[in-house]
């Protein structure tokens, strides 16, 4: 069996860190408390999201978990948010959808249950005109779910995972509308992850912005080097791999600790040997599980890059060759033949894609790819 998962939940034995995260995300779903989950993609948020939501339900919680990222629009989310709650009322089925119509009455969910399929489905009775306001919507499902809260006499909770979609489909106001919600409802718990950080940090740490001092924020970082050493050693050991530990160093140096990366490598790595009965994880079989999953994602790879302007091109080379740093000086500038406020402009630009995010440290920063598997196959 890999011991290496990405993309695929992780099982608790397979988490490295995150002890804190978990407990605090667990303790707000029993305790109507309120987390904020900040990161890039691919540090493991929704992995937290899920193996607390896990510990919170043995614990007999009701957790509405929603991934805002799924749905088209505000309309979906609200949909799937009535629907999770039909799913989580340990009742039966009359009862259920009696209930689901009380809690949620103002948005009319027609919902009905399909025996053979164990399954509920459910429609809104009123869905908004396209184009209108969908924030009211949203707001009185948050609403419903409290008179589900109130009535069910079990921590009930919701957890909205890349919350920042909620923000980007309603607009300024909805900040404040769900920032009221989250002060009325205080027999709620509400956890919102997001990985568009910049705007969850201002959201979350500006004064002037409604969600500021709401609750505890976490930000996630890459996980401890020593504790993924330990365990990605211990992972190829299991599988009576001899392991070099400079492969294991070039592992987390070439996927620059982005958990995701790290994994996939892992993974890649692992199912080489099995393919080829090696014996050892050598630094030359990393490099060769790297190259069959550059070449893997390249036609994705490419399409991105095909869908960028030449300028935008060279920021985004530049960024790679310049490993991110000092990208506004006039000898970077000067080299790649943009402004500096061209540079500046397309850097955010790139950030707002997807493709660059900002790593802070202690006295400056640094772009790097949200996949460092596409720098190298710029750097190819
Ligand atoms: N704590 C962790 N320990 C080990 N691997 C992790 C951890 N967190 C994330 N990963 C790896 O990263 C992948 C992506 O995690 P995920 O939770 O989906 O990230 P996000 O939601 O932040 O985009 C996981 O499938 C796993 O391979
Ligand atoms: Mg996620």
């Amino acid at each position: 069996m890999n011991p290496f998962q990405y993309g695929a939940e992780l099982k608790p034995s397979q988490m490295v860190n995150r002890k804190s995260e978990i407990r605090d995300v667990t303790r707000a779903l029993m305790e109507h408390g309120r987390v904020f989950l900040l990161g890039p993609r691919r540090f493991g948020k929704t992995a937290i999201l899920r193996a607390a939501s896990a510990a919170a339900e043995r614990q007999g919680a009701i957790v509405i978990r929603l991934d805002a990222e799924a749905y088209p629009g505000v309309d979906g989310l609200v949909r799937a948010l009535v629907l999770e709650s039909a799913r989580k009322l340990k009742s039966d089925v009359t009862q259920t959808g009696e209930k689901i119509l009380r809690f949620f009455s103002r948005l009319r969910p027609v919902i009905s249950y399909d025996a053979a399929g164990n399954s509920w489905s459910a429609s809104l009775h009123a869905p908004p005109a396209a184009g209108a306001d969908q924030t009211p919507m949203f707001i009185e499902a948050i609403d419903g779910l409290a008179r589900l809260a109130a009535a069910a006499r079990q921590p009930t909770a919701i957890a909205i995972d890349e919350f920042q979609k909620v923000i980007e489909l309603g607009g300024e106001t909805t900040e404040a509308q769900i920032r009221a919600a989250m002060q009325r409802h205080t027999a709620l718990g509400f956890i919102l992850a997001g990985s568009k950080t910049t705007l969850l940090n201002d959201m979350t740490l500006n004064p002037a912005r409604p969600f500021y001092r709401l609750g505890i924020r976490h930000f996630l970082g890459p996980l401890p080097r020593e504790e993924f050493v330990h365990f990605i050693t211990r992972g190829f050991e299991g599988g009576h791999y001899r392991v070099e530990a400079r492969a294991v160093q070039d592992i987390l140096d070439l996927a620059q600790d982005v958990p995701y990366n790290v994994q996939a490598l892992s993974s890649v790595a692992w199912e080489l040997l099995g393919e080829e009965g090696g014996d050892a994880l050598t630094a030359k079989l990393i490099l060769r599980a790297l190259k069959l999953l550059v070449e893997r994602d390249g036609p994705f790879y490419l399409t991105v890059w095909n869908g960028l302007t030449t300028v935008q091109q060279r920021v985004l080379a530049a960024a790679v060759h310049q490993r991110g740093v000092a990208m506004t000086s006039g000898s970077v500038t000067q080299k790649y033949r943009v402004s500096a406020s061209t540079m500046s402009k397309t850097l955010k630009f790139l950030e707002n894609r997807e493709i660059l995010r900002r790593e802070e440290q202690k006295d400056s920063f640094r772009w790097r790819l949200e996949d460092p598997f596409f720098a190298a196959w710029l750097r190819d």
